[in-house]
């Protein structure tokens, strides 16, 4: 049976002048995760937030924070990300050389681990890992910003980590460029968490952004 589709609203294409105000906000209207991106200005070309702003937002909800890490590297700093709040904690496997150990540790603290690859990275590149991962995150953009367009290559990429997934637990969240109009694609694929920034902030009524991507998803 496949999983209820869960939405994650990107909290970069919020507005930060009033990000608590923001995140209740998208509570209220349904969503599931809150999504974190943190960028380094070295990984990614642009440069976001870490452990100090996810600290202060953390007392706004309960809803699981979903802490995508486009930094590198990662693993100094998993702890801190743990403390801060995060629930599930992704690490991009082009960022880092000992994956394996960053998942376990991040395990080890208690955390969901996540493992992301960029639009050109294969999924072979996690298959060693499989087993260590509670959620495999697929860049349907580059990363770095936010209000990108989808790359449509990536559809077929989500179905083959479904089927090397197989009976395992392992979610499958997309992140780039979703909106009501693809989202069904890439839910038919196989994702069961979708990321969205601009689909849900770009208008004045997040519940009926957010109602429409499960809508569109069907
Ligand atoms: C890109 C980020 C995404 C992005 C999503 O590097 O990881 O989470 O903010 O924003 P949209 O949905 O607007 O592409
Ligand atoms: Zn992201």
């Amino acid at each position: 049976m496949a999983d209820a589709l869960k939405i994650s609203p990107s909290i970069l294409s919020a507005d930060f002048s009033k990000l608590g105000d923001e995140v209740r906000a998208i509570d209220e209207a349904g969503c599931d995760y809150v999504h974190i991106d943190v960028m380094d200005g070295h990984f990614v070309p642009n440069l976001t937030f870490g452990p100090p702003v996810i600290r202060n937002i953390r007392p706004v909800t309960e809803k699981g924070f979903d802490v995508h890490l486009m930094i590198n590297p990662a693993q100094p700093h998993l702890s801190d990300y743990a403390e801060a709040g995060a629930d599930i904690i992704t690490v991009h496997v082009e960022a880092d050389a000992d994956l394996d150990r960053s998942l376990q540790m991040i395990r080890g603290l208690g955390k969901k681990a996540g493992v992301s690859l960029n639009p050109s990275t294969p999924e072979t590149a996690i298959e060693h890992v499989i087993d260590k991962v509670d959620l495999i995150l697929v860049m349907t953009v580059n990363p770095g910003f936010s209000g990108q367009s989808f790359i449509a290559s990536q559809v077929e990429k989500i179905r083959r980590i479904k089927a090397m997934i197989g009976d395992r637990s392992i979610e499958i969240e997309v992140d780039g460029g979703i909106n009501a109009d693809n989202v069904k694609t890439v839910t038919e694929a196989g994702a069961n968490v979708v990321v969205a920034g601009n689909a849900v902030f770009s208008g004045d009524d997040y519940a009926a952004a957010i109602g429409a991507l499960r809508d569109a998803a069907g």
